[in-house]
């Protein structure tokens, strides 16, 4: 069998990678990637120790991507992640990668029958919908005004009408082309809808993987701000381990993908606000550092979210297990542990 995981040298792909290697150790696992994303060209040693084959290409390329021949299985995880992308008019790197990219690679699998993994996003769900509902301010987050529903978390039931970015689009124009290809031409997938994921080797940035970013200033200093909705760190979102995601996904593969659709994340019990972060990250790292505040919000940005996993839970009998406080524990000691390849990245 042969893995194609696109976005192999980033965050998610490169872990999903090496995972995959791990656990099928007889097959052929490549990580394909344009290196597009500062701080990936960092997996490729990691790739090599662990046995996964790397690849340089584009997915918007459908020769990079024919080269591999008969391909068993697709993990989708190349994109421009950020929600801010395409608001300074650059849009069509976003367009090409995340939507005309999975194009591509539906192409392939209407080729070979492939397995298809899509790593879709919550940010499918429109933010203004999310930022209209009923919140109460308590003295370090919002909170849904309404506890059964703040704790059940947004479901796949959630209305979609209204605006989610332009990287939302792209995630769910994707969602809606798997799902007509998989029917068309009888190939598995899954699609899973996933809230906010954090860990060793992301290379996070103000705009996209804040939990890494929130550690690394404190570890090696310099500035960070809460911005948005006051500019109070008050804005809350549940986090999920990357080893957890890594879990489901091995469980997906060995149990049948199910064609359907899941919302994936870190749930209630993972539930922190910036300014809750901030004092776990103080906590975990013994330091701490000034933060700024800049009351406007981004566009685009989300007050809230919260991860209904209960159908991927009956599903695939999969939860999250790792806390926050061992998330930021395993974010710190990769820090600490690789401060001079990370310092030029992460500072
Ligand atoms: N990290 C999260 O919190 C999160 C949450 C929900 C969904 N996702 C999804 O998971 C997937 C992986 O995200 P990530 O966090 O690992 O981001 P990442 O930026 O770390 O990884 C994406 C990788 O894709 C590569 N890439 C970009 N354009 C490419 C192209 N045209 N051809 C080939 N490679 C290209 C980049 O170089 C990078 O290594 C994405 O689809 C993202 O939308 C991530």
């Amino acid at each position: 069998m042969t893995f194609l995981v696109t976005g192999g040298a980033g965050f998610v792909g490169s872990n999903l990678a090496i995972r995959l290697k791990s656990r099928y150790p007889k097959e052929r696992v490549i990580a394909f990637d344009n290196l597009k994303r500062r701080g990936s060209e960092l997996s490729l040693s990691r790739l090599k120790q662990n046995s996964v084959e790397f690849v340089h290409g584009d997915v918007r390329s459908i020769s990079d991507l024919n080269q591999f021949g008969e391909v068993s299985t697709i993990l989708d995880c190349a994109a421009e992640p950020s929600v801010q992308a395409g608001l300074d008019g650059a849009t069509q790197y976003l367009v090409d990668t995340n939507l005309l990219g999975t194009i591509n690679l539906l192409e392939l699998a209407k080729k070979y029958r492939s397995r298809f993994v899509l790593l879709s996003s919550s940010r499918i769900y429109p933010f203004k919908v999310i930022n209209n509902l009923k919140y109460k301010e308590t003295e370090t987050r919002y909170e849904m005004a309404d506890p059964i529903i703040g704790k059940n978390g947004i479901s796949e039931e959630f209305p979609l009408t209204g605006e989610r970015s332009l990287y939302g689009a792209t995630k769910l124009g994707s969602e809606l082309l798997l799902t007509e290809y998989a029917s068309m031409f009888s190939f598995e997938y899954v699609i899973n809808r996933c809230g906010v994921i954090a860990g060793p080797w992301q290379m996070g940035k103000v705009d996209q993987g804040f939990l890494v970013l929130w550690v690394a200033k404190h570890i090696f200093g310099g500035n960070l701000n809460y911005t948005g909705f006051g500019g109070r760190g008050k804005q809350t979102r549940d986090l999920m381990h990357i080893d957890d995601l890594a879990d489901l996904i091995v469980t997906q593969l060995d149990s049948g993908l199910s064609n359907d659709l899941y919302n994936v994340g870190g749930g209630y019990e993972r539930l922190v606000s910036l300014l809750e972060v901030t004092k776990m990250v103080e906590e975990v790292t013994g330091r701490s550092i000034n933060i700024g505040s800049i009351p406007e919000t981004h566009p685009n940005d989300c007050i809230y979210y919260n991860t209904n996993n209960s159908k991927v839970t009956n599903r695939f009998g999969w939860k999250p297990k790792r806390t926050v406080i061992e998330l930021i524990t395993d974010v710190k000691d990769w820090i600490v542990n690789n401060q001079n390849l990370l310092k030029p990245v992460l500072s």
